[in-house]
């Protein structure tokens, strides 16, 4: 195999058809040794297929994929050099969690003496030292998931694959269990691919995020790239919850554009805009309401209060905009007349 591009993942035109249906359209997809990409999309855009095809659990229609320069596009899952942790974990429940961890490396043909030190190395890597001799049903949820963890880590694998890994915990866990997975793959620069329809976590835990709509790639970039310069209105609504307005381009100078929304005039960085009308995404926290009318008067339509924010849902004469709002002493109510600005920040023109 060849040492150098351990780690490096590629898809060439691959395509997966079930009967008539084809759930994945000729992707070609490269991963770089120790980056971590995250697939994102909604349920049923094809991250679970593509996964599984990396993990040789489901064969393509066609094409090719290679893992560490080789093609790997015939080879049994047993024969791939990758791990997966599931989303349901998969521990057996009879066996302690340091004989879970050994499993994989006894059925592979390590002794058992050094599998249980491996396991036990493992164990402490994910800071679960002390719970070797426990049944998985004696741990947490965010436990049993480092147990998966690294039970599939001490496979030392080219590539973890991990699908949906935090989708069993409650919202505390998750944020702190994604945080645990990150630090550990840049600590140990393992390649991951990770897959989840959860657009925070994909902002969180990535180096790259690969946004696939209907079996396709919609947009790859870094998170702030994809945050910043959304593509289309789908990428702008999928992440970080944009709405999608008409304005006009009326200038462009200096890689800077005017644009008009209404009688509302905004300077904001042009990226390649022409003059003309055109799509306008604006973060949900970009926009300003200041009671009474302005260049562009609105409505409110609905307040509501959530603590250390305010959303509010806001008409003008011909958008309905979704805000978030700090919380302070001039909340507005339902019924008051609002004028609207927009922070420069949070806007992006798209194509
Ligand atoms: N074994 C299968 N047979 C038929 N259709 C499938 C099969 N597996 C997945 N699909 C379909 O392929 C599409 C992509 O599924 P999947 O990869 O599981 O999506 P995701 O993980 O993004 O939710 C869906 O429309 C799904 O119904
Ligand atoms: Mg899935």
């Amino acid at each position: 195999m060849n040492g150098h591009k351990r780690g490096a993942v590629s898809f060439h035109r691959v395509r997966k058809d079930f009967g008539s249906f084809t759930a994945i359209h000729d992707l070609d997809l490269e991963i770089e040794p120790g980056e971590l990409v995250t697939l994102l999309g909604p349920s049923g855009c094809g991250k679970t297929t593509t996964l599984r095809m990396l993990a040789g659990l489901e064969s393509p229609s066609s094409g090719e994929i290679h893992i560490g320069g080789q093609d790997v596009t015939r080879l049994p899952a047993n024969r791939r050099d990758v791990s997966m942790v599931f989303q349901s974990y998969a521990l057996f429940p009879h066996m302690s969690v340091a004989q879970n961890v050994a499993y994989g490396l006894e059925s592979g043909g390590t002794k058992p003496r050094q599998a249980m030190s491996m396991a036990e190395k493992g164990l402490d890597l994910v800071g679960l030292a002390g719970m070797a001799d426990r049944l998985p049903s004696e741990l947490s949820g965010g436990q049993q998931q480092r147990v998966a963890v690294a039970r599939a880590l001490v496979l030392e694998p080219q590539v973890l694959l991990l699908d949906e890994p935090l989708s069993n915990l409650d919202a505390r866990l998750r944020r702190r269990v994604r945080t645990e997975i990150r630090d550990l793959q840049q600590r140990l620069g393992f390649t991951a691919v990770y897959v989840t329809h959860d657009q925070e976590e994909a902002l969180a835990v990535s180096d790259r995020i690969v946004v696939m709509q209907g079996g396709r790639i919609a947009q790859q970039g870094t998170p702030r790239e994809l945050y910043e310069t959304p593509a289309s209105e789908f990428i702008a609504d999928f992440i970080g919850e944009a709405n999608v307005i008409d304005c006009v381009v009326e200038a462009v100078a200096n890689g800077s554009a005017r644009i008009a929304v209404g009688n509302l005039r905004q300077e904001m960085v042009a990226r390649g805009a022409t003059p003309g009308p055109a799509k306008l995404a604006v973060r949900a926290n970009a926009i300003r309401l200041l009671p009474g009318p302005g260049a562009l008067s609105g409505r409110v339509l609905s307040a509501a209060y959530l603590g250390d924010h305010m959303e509010y849902e806001v008409e003008t004469e011909n958008v309905r905009l979704f805000v978030i709002a700090p919380e302070d002493d001039r909340t507005l109510s339902r019924g008051d007349p609002v004028s609207l600005e927009f922070r420069p920040r949070g806007l992006a023109l798209i194509a």
